[in-house]
Parts: structure tokens; C-alpha cells; sequence
């Protein structure tokens, strides 16, 4: 039997361990090599890469799509789209959506791996529909989470949803680390069995089960997995591309990819990893049981050690982490993922430091709650829906259908302000409004590499009870 292998390394890779921060200039001399190794594909742009190479790399990211094409020819090139958010963290209307995915197939991407946090399928339609127009692979993806209502039934009627809109696989998303042995192999029998489509693993390395559940999937029928190359592999990152081939060949499976040159490509990851270690952050590097416990991402995990350490209040995190499910319970067993991870853990912490729950609520929970975001799983708490919105009444509707088309104005804006109003220039500028501005103005400089002691800011030592046992966090500097 066939595996094909995706990796990561170029953008979940080091999104998951260096920030999102490797520069273009350091991924393309590999290239070539790399694409010659027989790995099936490369997940190179979208998800948070698009911001940040802007932002803080000064780089032009539909000049870097561009130079990855051109030196990939063997395998397909992928990427990962927040469906109607695209690379970014808010809805954007229809048209900005449908000349982005244009645009982005047009420069040669084949794959679209297309979520919504919520596992909204309304969120998806415009995006899968416009990349299926335009001839490319679309990866429809399903979120992975625990809650009550996150049953083997809802994952196969997400996948149903996806296969009607033609999708050509499915992707099973584990961004927290989550997906155990077990379900990873019952929930790709099911989905086999149910749905039909191929099957691809995407299991982050958080909790330290990844390897075991990627190996589980296959078992139960996965056509593909999800890994990166070893220096940027583990702990919130995925499974080591060299050890996931080995074990695989070794037990019977073809995976078409050669491991003497996957060593000369390690090689040269080592150096990249060597040259990044100022954005390491070493308690990403390995594996976090908090997540089994509290079933709180990683990123999260330490967000919110941030906030109540700014506010004075460490000593509040027992009663935030016995918060965080409280609340998302009640605002609908949403995933604990971009953006609602931040939904819920900036609410849980306002909760407990106000003295008030819900006293105080964020722009962003009213919008949650008002629908703005799409349907969450279940339905948001009466009480909660009260609380926070009055008499007024959620939407009904898809949260994109309220949006006007922006693209033409945001194009006209930029000729008026003497900036060359290319389709590239007017997705940047519609996208990021601010920063992408900045960026085409030329104002912006690339960061400069940070020291290895810069990520200083979160350090204690504290004990947390939860569920009558007393753990004890440690958390120190690089
Ligand atoms: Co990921």
C-alpha cells in the first residue's frame, strides 16, 4: 500500500517553532533537493505566512509562491486557506475571496487545504467552489477537537458536507495536539467507510502522541500524512518526515521517498534551525501533558500565563484554567483554535479577574455569539446569548453574506494614493489593510534575527490544582 508524504517544514514547520519568521532567501537554495527526494507534497504558503512575510520580513509573499514554483517540479505545492478569513483573521467579502484563490491557483499552487475554525461548511462554499473552478486538488478539512458534541456522527457528517461540494480529500486537522492512537484509527475507519474520499493526517506534536496516531491512521486506511523534516519536527510542531519513512517502509508501506537524500536535506534544515534559535522558544520543543489535562493548546497554555502575569495575577490560574472549559462550554464547544482560542481565553480571564463572569465582554465574544464567526457547534448558553446581546438577536446567515464586494474599492484607493493597483497589490492592501499599506509604501524593514534570551517574558514556578490533583507548572526562559 501507498503513503504519500506531505511536509510541512516551509510553513506549518516553522510557523509551529520560529514564529512563522524563515525567510524566503533561506528556503530556496534546498529546493531542488528537497523536491527530488519523492515527497508528494510541500506545504509552503497561507495559514500565518502571508502576514508575516509582510509584516515582519519586508518579503512580498506572492514573490515568494512564485520562487518556490519555479524550483518544484516533481512535487505539488500546497497551502493552507482559513476559508472565508483566507491568510487572515477576519471575514473577508466574496469578491476578495474569489480573486485570491484565482490568483493564488493562477501562480501554479495545486492544493488547497481549506478549514474554518468552526467547522462552519458555509464559511468554506465560496473558497472550495473557486478553487475547483480552477482545477486544483481541494483538501476539505475537518477541525479536530473534544468536547460532547464532537462525536465520531458530527466528523462524518462535516466530511459528508465537504464530499458534496466536491471536494477531492479530506483533511483530519489536530491543531492542539489532541487526536489519540484510538480515535485517529476509528475516525479514519469511519470516514473511509462513510464518506470514501482519501484521507489525510495532520497531527501537531503537543501532547507527544502524533507519531502514534499518524501511524494508527495509516493503519486505518490514510492515504496521507502530514510530518516535517526532523530540525524543525516535534513538540508543537508534527512528526519527523526520516522517522515516519522508515517506520512505514519498514512495516510494508511505499512512500516513494528516498531517506540518503532526506539526510543531505537535514543537514541543511540543521543550520537553518541553528541560524533561528532566537525565535525558539525550547518549552515549544517538547511535549506539553497540559494539553491531555486541560485540553488547552499549547500557545494558548502559555497566552494565558502572559495575560494573568501583566495583570499581576498569577495566582489566578487555577481558577482560569477551571474557567476556560466553563466558557467554552457555554459559547458552544467551539475548537480551541485562531481565533477562537483567544475568544475564549481572553473571556475566561476577564471572568475570573473582574469578579464578575461576563461582566466585562470583548468586541470579539459579542461577535461570536452574534454568529459573526458562523454556527458554532452547539448551540451558545440562553443565558450567555442574554447576557451578552440584549434583545438583540444573532444572524441566521452565512457572516460573509452581510459583507459588501471591497475589491474595486480597495483598488480604486490605491490608484488614488499613486500605488501601482495590481491584483497582488490590491489582495495585500484588501487583506491587511494597515500593515499591507505600510508594506507597499515601502515603510516597513525586515526584523533583525532575535537573541536566543529573548523570550524571557514568561517565566514562574507555581503549583495548580485542577480535578482535586496539584500540578506544578515550571515555566523559565531561553
Ligand atoms: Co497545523
Amino acid at each position: 500500500m501507498k503513503v504519500k508524504i506531505v511536509d510541512l517544514t516551509l510553513r506549518d514547520g516553522h510557523q509551529s517553532l520560529l514564529a512563522t519568521r524563515m525567510r524566503t532567501r533561506d528556503m530556496l537554495p534546498i529546493l531542488e533537493t528537497f523536491d527530488s527526494s519523492g515527497i508528494y507534497c510541500f506545504e509552503v504558503w497561507g495559514g500565518a505566512t502571508f502576514d508575516s512575510c509582510h509584516r515582519f520580513l519586508n518579503e512580498n509573499p506572492w514573490e515568494r509562491l512564485r520562487e518556490i514554483r519555479k524550483r518544484v517540479k516533481n512535487a505539488r505545492i500546497s497551502m493552507l486557506l482559513r476559508g472565508q478569513n483566507l491568510v487572515g483573521y477576519k471575514h473577508y467579502p466574496d469578491d476578495v475571496v474569489v480573486k485570491f484563490v484565482e490568483k493564488t491557483a493562477e501562480y501554479g499552487l495545486d492544493i488547497f487545504r481549506i478549514f474554518d475554525a468552526l467547522n462552519d461548511v458555509r464559511n468554506l462554499v465560496t473558497s472550495i467552489k473557486t478553487a475547483k473552478r480552477c482545477g486544483a486538488h481541494v483538501q476539505g478539512t475537518i477541525c479536530y477537537t473534544i468536547s460532547p458534541v464532537h462525536t465520531i456522527e458530527k466528523y462524518v457528517e462535516i466530511a459528508n458536507q465537504l464530499a458534496e461540494l466536491e471536494v477531492d480529500s479530506i483533511c483530519l486537522k489536530d491543531m492542539a495536539g489532541l487526536l489519540s492512537p484510538k480515535m485517529a484509527y476509528e475516525l479514519v475507519r469511519t470516514l473511509k467507510k462513510e464518506v470514501g474520499l482519501p484521507v489525510d493526517v495532520h497531527s501537531h506534536y503537543t501532547s507527544g502522541m502524533a507519531s502514534m496516531a499518524l501511524l494508527k491512521a495509516v493503519e486505518a486506511g490514510a492515504e496521507m500524512i502530514d510530518t516535517c523534516m526532523s530540525p524543525l519536527s516535534m513538540g508543537t510542531s508534527h512528526p519527523p518526515t526520516e522517522s515516519m519513512v522508515y517506520a512505514l517502509e519498514e512495516l510494508g508501506y511505499e512512500t516513494g521517498v528516498d531517506l540518503d537524500v532526506l539526510l543531505e536535506v537535514r543537514d541543511y534544515f540543521m543550520k537553518i534551525r541553528e541560524k533561528y534559535a532566537g525565535y525558539l522558544n525550547p518549552l515549544s520543543t517538547i511535549p506539553d501533558a497540559n494539553v491531555l489535562v486541560y485540553q488547552i493548546p499549547g500557545g494558548m497554555f502559555s497566552n494565558l500565563i502572559a495575560q494573568l502575569k501583566e495583570q499581576n495575577a498569577l495566582d489566578r490560574l487555577p481558577d482560569v484554567l477551571n474557567e476556560v472549559p466553563r466558557v467554552r462550554e457555554e459559547l458552544g464547544y467551539v475548537p480551541l483554535v485562531t481565533p477562537t482560542s483567544q475568544i475564549v481565553g481572553v473571556q475566561a480571564v476577564l471572568n475570573v479577574l473582574t469578579g464578575g463572569r461576563y461582566k466585562v465582554i470583548p468586541k470579539e465574544t459579542r461577535d461570536l455569539v452574534r454568529g459573526m464567526y458562523g454556527r458554532t457547534p452547539a448551540p451558545v448558553k440562553e443565558e450567555i446569548l442574554r447576557k451578552v446581546l440584549g434583545d438583540e438577536k444573532p444572524i441566521e446567515c452565512r457572516p460573509a453574506d452581510l459583507l459588501e464586494p471591497e475589491f474595486e474599492k480597495r483598488k480604486a484607493e490605491l490608484e488614488k494614493m499613486g500605488i501601482e493597483p495590481t491584483d497582488e497589490n490590491v489582495l495585500i492592501y484588501a487583506l491587511f489593510p494597515q500593515t499591507g499599506l505600510q508594506f507597499l509604501k515601502g515603510e516597513l524593514e525586515e526584523e533583525p534575527f532575535p537573541t536566543a534570551t529573548s523570550f524571557g517574558d514568561i517565566e514562574g514556578e507555581f503549583e495548580v490544582e485542577y480535578e482535586g490533583s496539584v500540578y506544578s507548572v515550571k515555566v523559565k526562559p531561553a
